[in-house]
């Protein structure tokens, strides 16, 4: 017997907005996923003060500002990242990000990761998923 899989694509021919996914948002730390390509996802965060130290041991995580500056400390060093730049954390390298006053970033990283890291259960651990 022959069974044929197809697959149907239902396209939505509308660009994904930057300004207007940030509108519908305005607390700290909380990445919103607002699109995939294969198993990764983008997620967008409003941040501001410090995050906590961190590890995600099985992922890097790549960070875009797109509106401020922000800092990533390192135990041995810190970068800091203006709007139009971009980072890239390696798997495995304990960081804290942190932005004096509110920016606008953009994470991709696989999706499942835990935006605290090895340290689920934080003030600051966050549902995975969360669309917008
Ligand atoms: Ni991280």
């Amino acid at each position: 017997m022959l069974i044929l899989v197809l697959k149907f694509t239902i396209m939505n021919y509308n660009p994904i907005n930057f300004s207007e996914k940030f509108n519908q948002f305005s607390d700290y730390w909380k990445p919103k996923v607002i699109s995939e390509i294969n198993n990764y996802q983008f997620k967008i965060a409003k941040i501001k003060g410090e995050f906590i130290w961190h590890t995600h041991p099985e992922t890097d995580e790549a960070f875009i500002v797109l509106n401020g500056e922000i800092k990533i400390e390192f135990r041995d060093g810190i970068v800091k990242i203006k709007q139009g730049e971009m980072f890239v954390v390696p798997a495995g390298v304990e960081h804290k990000p942190s932005s004096e006053n509110e920016s606008q970033i953009m994470l991709i990283e696989p999706r499942g990761v835990v935006n605290t890291g090895e340290n689920k259960s934080s003030n600051f651990t966050y549902e995975n998923d969360v669309w917008i």
